[in-house]
């Protein structure tokens, strides 16, 4: 770990690289993206970002919002991902807590700790150098979306190294990715990691499966993106979301007389089918001034820390909420998945 936070001090630099924490602003049913004005969508989500968030959210978000989430206070942007439930082996479901990234939002002993949530990035090349390519900002009402709930094969896992889980043996683990759900118990909880494809065929803010305005090079694990195809030439940040997922809670409730691992999406789907929807909403000029810069991650400003964004302190990203839309309970011992009416499982096998 100190060797590669001292690679990232000394890297040499031509664009900026963004490592930031947000906190969760909701979770319920709502997709403005692929069930936009749905109330409630079809699974629950678990959501960071500007309070903008909404069933239908269209035009300039970075102009809608008045507060964030996130650590910088220009970043309207919705981040979010389905939600990991714990199924127990009498049928019923829980949702498995989150918590912060343990490198962020350390503003001292007595200051708050991020409220759950996720750690965004904006990189190109990997986690040492921040690449001399330039990176273009997505325009005002970009969209997209990676994976797919429908996905349940090992081959859709692997032909998605973006896509992938850590088995966390204590919270700074890294590394160590699997395409599927760890099957044991991990000491610390899992965290699922979603990297975007980051090249953009430059003209489409969105595209009817919201994939194929997209295209990844991406090879995983931070490495360097291969170059953009002739038909998605224009090179953006390549965004990323980690979620930790507090798994511990459940290790005294694993099923005795199974091998099955206990845990599912939000949409009854299993490690495969995980997926991240992304819509832009920085304001103005604010990101494509930040990723012209030459600063990566801390330096370019966090909670307590002068960059070039502005930033809030962690009371102020905890602040920020939207309303409940969907009146329904997420977070008791259920019955089975909200939006899921198929027969609960326990009846199934
Ligand atoms: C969400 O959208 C509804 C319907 O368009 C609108 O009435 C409401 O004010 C919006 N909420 C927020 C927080 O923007
Ligand atoms: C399953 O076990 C949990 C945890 O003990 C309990 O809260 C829940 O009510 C149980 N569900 C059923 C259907 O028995
Ligand atoms: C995970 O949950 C357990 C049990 O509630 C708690 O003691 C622990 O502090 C949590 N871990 C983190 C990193 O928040
Ligand atoms: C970013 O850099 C490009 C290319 O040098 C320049 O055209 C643009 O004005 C810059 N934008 C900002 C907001 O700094």
């Amino acid at each position: 770990m100190l060797s590669q936070l001292t690679l990232f001090a000394l890297a040499g630099s031509a664009h900026a690289a963004l490592r930031f924490g947000c906190s969760t602003i909701t979770v319920q049913r709502l997709d403005p993206v692929v069930e936009p004005g749905k109330i409630p969508s079809a699974h629950v989500h678990q959501i960071v970002g500007g309070n903008a968030f909404n069933a239908t959210m269209e035009g300039d978000i970075g102009e809608k919002g008045t507060c964030t989430t996130c650590a910088y206070t220009e970043d309207f942007s919705n981040y979010w991902t389905a939600v990991m439930y714990f199924r127990h082996e009498n049928g019923s479901y829980k949702r498995v807590p989150q918590y912060p990234n343990a490198q962020l939002g350390t503003e001292g002993k007595d200051a708050p700790d991020i409220k759950a949530g996720m750690t965004i990035y904006y990189s190109q090349k990997d986690l040492n150098s921040n690449g001399n390519q330039f990176i273009r900002a997505f325009p005002p009402g970009f969209r997209m979306t990676v994976g797919s709930p429908s996905a349940s094969t090992a081959s859709y896992g692997q032909s998605h190294p973006g896509l992938r889980y850590t088995c966390l043996q204590t919270i700074l683990t890294r590394g160590g990715e699997t395409a599927d759900f760890p099957t044991k118990p991990c000491p610390a909880g899992i965290m699922a990691i979603h990297h975007f494809p980051a090249c953009w065929d430059g003209k489409n803010l969105d595209s009817p499966n919201h994939q194929d305005h997209m295209y990844a090079t991406t090879k995983g694990g931070f490495q360097e993106a291969a170059p953009c195809p002739a038909s998605h030439p224009v090179r953006v940040a390549q965004v990323a979301y980690e979620t930790m997922w507090n798994t511990t809670v459940f290790k005294d409730m694993w099923p005795k007389n199974s091998n099955k691992q206990p845990f599912v999406w939000s949409f009854e789907g299993n490690g495969y089918g995980t997926h991240a929807d992304y819509l832009f909403g920085w304001k103005g000029d604010s990101l494509q001034r930040a990723m012209n810069s030459t600063c990566m991650f801390h330096k370019c400003g966090s909670p307590g820390v002068q960059g070039i964004l502005k930033t809030q302190t962690v009371a102020e990203m905890n602040n920020c909420a939207v309303k409940k839309m969907v009146d329904e309970d997420v977070d008791g011992w259920l019955d089975r998945l909200p939006g899921q009416d198929v027969m609960p499982m326990r009846f199934r096998d």
